[in-house]
């Protein structure tokens, strides 16, 4: 089995105020140490890592600096993440079966995590990480609280999402079909009424999404180098 590394790294951080994906953690580009993780993996073949257009060159030259021997594919994302995703599928290999996706603003996955989600796909069609939310959850309407959700059956997913390359595929054609936008991959395997399976994430496997996210980055970034991460 081959497996597809996506990271979808083309977004243009509008809750953070700038292009988080290049902004520099520890000295290097935020999706370097992403990348780096998944050059690292045992479990990955190839590593499809989309941006924005304008940055295609810059980064395919950066990335030849590290790529220690397994292929990696820079491509123009899209408007959507979906788009960016779909635009990375399309560059895979022929021969990958299962595509694991992973956002840039996640630095800190963990060989655990990557090989738990692409193990999982081997009985259903694909499998989310994700962490059961410590919080009661409520669904809203009009700033009026509709319903208290079951908290025990409350996941807050988080990225790798792996998926089998065909059915994503099938996936990614009926959302166009059907104009539907996701906010992440699982969402539109769902929409068909694919099998996916949670896997327990991990808690410094945050994404940075605003600023106050980047200091906690900071910290975690500071503290791993130090070996004092708990
Ligand atoms: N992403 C992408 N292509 C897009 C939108 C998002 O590749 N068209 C990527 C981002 O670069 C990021 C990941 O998807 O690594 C998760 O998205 P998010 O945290 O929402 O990042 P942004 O879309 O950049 O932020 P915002 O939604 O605040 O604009
Ligand atoms: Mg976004």
């Amino acid at each position: 089995m081959k497996v597809s590394a996506i990271i979808p790294a083309a977004g243009s951080g509008e809750r953070f105020g700038e292009e988080k994906q290049f902004k520099l953690l520890s000295g290097r580009p935020l999706f370097f140490h992403t990348l780096k993780l998944f050059l690292q993996s045992d479990y990955i073949d190839e590593i499809i890592v989309a941006v924005p257009s304008a940055n295609v060159g810059s980064t395919h030259r950066d990335v030849l600096s590290m790529s220690a021997g397994k292929p990696v594919k820079v491509v123009a994302g899209g408007t959507r993440r979906q788009d960016s995703v779909k635009n990375g599928i399309d560059v895979s290999a022929s021969d990958s079966t299962l595509v694991c996706i992973h956002d840039a603003a996640r630095p800190f996955v963990t060989e655990d995590l990557i090989q738990r989600s692409i193990s999982a796909c081997e009985f259903a069609d694909g499998a989310v990480v994700g962490i059961p939310s410590k919080d009661t959850v409520k669904f809203s309407e009009n700033g009026l609280v509709k319903e208290t959700l079951d908290r025990e059956k409350i996941w807050l997913a988080q990225t790798p999402q792996c998926f089998h390359k065909n059915k994503l595929l099938q996936a990614l054609y009926y959302a166009e079909t059907k104009n539907l936008t996701g906010t992440d991959e699982s969402a539109l395997m769902e929409a068909m009424g694919f099998s996916i399976k949670l896997v327990e994430g991990d808690s410094n496997n945050f994404k940075i999404t605003t600023k106050d996210d980047w200091i906690r980055a900071d910290i975690v970034a500071v503290r791993q180098a130090q070996g004092t991460v708990l």
